[in-house]
C-alpha cells in the first residue's frame, strides 16, 4: 500500500516524522507499506524548514512541490494544481494529511477528487472560531476524510456529530507529543540563553504569529508592550515567525526586556519552553508541549480547538486585550501556576497505532 505524507509547514514537521519512522520500521518488518514523503513547499526558509528535516532525522522530500508563498487562495490552488499532476502521473492507494495548515486542506481535496482515500492526522479539533483559516481548513479536511486519526476523544465526539461512523475514527493520541519525548534527552540551549545569561524558570517565551495578532499593527504593538511589562523585569524571549517580522518595525521602541531572536530549530524551541517560568503564546501545538512538559501556558486567543490543555493542562485562555495579559501573569509571581496533567494516549505512542492500523487496511487491501 503506497501512502503519500503531505507536510507543508512548520508544525507539520513534527507530526509526521514519527509517523514515517514507523513505517520505516515496519516496513523493514515485512509489512506492505510504502510511503512518499510530499513537501508542498508552503514553508521554505532553512528556519523554517530544513533544519525540522535534520534535527528530527526525517528522509529528504520524494517530491516538493515549490508553491511558496502567497495569498491563502492563490496558494491552495498552486498547490492542488501540482498535487494532481503528482496523482494523474503515479497515483498512491493514500493520501495522509497532518493538521491544519493551507497544505492539508488543498492535498486532501486533490487527492479525494482523484477517488483516491485520504487519512487525516489530528482530524476532530474544533475553535468554533470560523474566523480562523485553520478552521475552515479542518471543517473542509474533515468532510472528505475517510479515516480519521484523532488525539482526544473529544475530537472523536465532533466528528461523529457531522456524521462521521464508529469505524472510521480511530483514537490514537498525539503525534506532536510523540516527537517531544523521542527528542526531551537531545534538546540544545540556543545561543541566546548564553548571549543573554538566561536562568531556568526566570525568563518567559512568547510567539505570535495569528493574522488576528500580528496582522493588524496596533493590535500587535499593544500585545508586545502589554508582555514586556507584564513580565515585570523578566525576559522575554520572542523567537519571531516571518508573519510576525513584517510588522516589527511598527513598534514604537523595543522593550528592554524583549529579546527578539530568529525563528529556532526544533531541539532549541524545545529547550526554552521547558526552561521557561512560562510560555504566552497564540500557537495550538505549543499549548500541547507546555501541558506535556507542565510548563505554565498562557494562550493569546479567545478559543482553543485543545481545550484539554485548558480543562488538563497548564494552559488558560487569556483573550485577545492587551489589558488582560498583565492580570493574567500575576499568579506566576505570587500564588503559583495550577498544576497540569497528561491527556490521555499523550504517550509517544500514537505513531505506532496509526501504522498498527494502516498496516491492518493493507492487509485487507492484500486479502
Ligand atoms: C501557517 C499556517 C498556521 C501555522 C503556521 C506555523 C495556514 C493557513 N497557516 O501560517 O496554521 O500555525 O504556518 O508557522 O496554513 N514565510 C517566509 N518563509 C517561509 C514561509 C513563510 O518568509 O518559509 C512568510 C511569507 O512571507 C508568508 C508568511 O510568512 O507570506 C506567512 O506564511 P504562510 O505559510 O502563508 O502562513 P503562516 O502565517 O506561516
Amino acid at each position: 500500500m503506497l501512502i503519500d505524507i503531505i507536510a507543508g509547514a512548520r508544525p507539520n514537521f513534527m507530526k509526521v516524522a514519527p509517523i514515517i519512522r514507523s513505517i520505516e520500521a515496519r516496513a523493514m518488518a515485512g509489512a506492505s507499506l510504502e510511503y512518499r514523503l510530499i513537501h508542498t513547499g508552503q514553508h521554505y526558509d532553512k528556519r523554517m524548514s530544513d533544519s525540522f528535516f535534520e534535527q528530527l532525522g526525517m528522509p529528504a522530500p520524494h517530491l516538493n512541490l515549490e508553491v511558496g508563498s502567497g495569498p491563502q487562495a492563490a496558494q491552495a490552488g498552486a498547490i492542488m494544481e501540482r498535487y494532481e499532476r503528482v496523482l494523474l502521473d503515479s497515483p498512491p492507494n493514500m493520501c495522509l494529511v497532518v493538521g491544519d495548515v493551507t497544505s492539508t486542506m488543498a492535498c486532501a481535496i486533490a487527492a479525494k477528487k482523484m477517488g483516491i482515500a485520504v487519512a487525516h492526522v489530528e482530524a476532530g479539533i474544533r475553535s468554533g472560531d470560523i474566523t480562523m483559516p485553520e478552521e475552515i481548513n479542518r471543517i473542509l479536511t474533515d468532510s472528505i476524510t475517510d479515516h480519521f486519526f484523532t488525539t482526544t476523544r473529544q475530537a472523536g465526539e465532533n466528528l461523529k456529530a457531522t456524521g462521521a461512523l464508529d469505524n472510521q475514527i480511530h483514537f490514537v493520541g498525539n503525534t506532536m507529543i510523540d516527537t517531544l519525548l523521542i527528542n526531551i534527552d537531545r534538546l540544545r540551549a540556543p545561543d541566546v540563553v548564553e548571549q543573554q545569561g538566561l536562568q531556568a524558570g526566570e525568563f518567559f517565551v512568547a510567539t505570535l504569529h495569528r493574522p488576528a495578532n500580528v496582522d493588524v499593527t496596533e493590535q500587535f504593538c499593544s500585545m508586545m508592550q502589554a508582555i514586556a511589562e507584564g513580565a515585570s523585569g523578566h525576559k522575554v524571549v520572542f523567537p519571531v515567525h516571518p508573519r510576525t517580522a513584517k510588522n516589527l518595525q511598527s513598534l514604537n521602541g523595543i522593550p528592554d526586556n524583549l529579546v527578539l531572536i530568529e525563528p529556532q530549530p526544533y531541539l532549541e524551541f524545545i529547550w526554552l519552553v521547558k526552561n521557561a517560568k512560562a510560555v504566552i503564546t497564540d500557537s495550538g501545538g505549543v499549548t500541547e508541549e507546555a501541558t506535556v512538559l507542565n510548563v505554565p501556558c498562557l494562550t493569546l486567543r479567545n478559543s482553543t480547538e485543545r481545550p484539554e490543555t485548558v480543562d488538563i493542562g497548564t494552559n488558560v485562555l487569556v483573550g485577545t486585550d492587551p489589558a488582560a495579559v498583565g492580570p493574567a501573569l500575576k499568579p506566576l509571581f505570587g500564588s503559583g501556576w495550577k498544576s497540569g496533567a497528561v491527556p490521555e494516549l499523550w504517550d509517544g505512542k500514537a505513531s505506532e497505532r496509526i501504522v498498527d492500523v494502516l498496516e491492518a487496511m493493507a492487509r485487507e487491501k492484500a486479502a
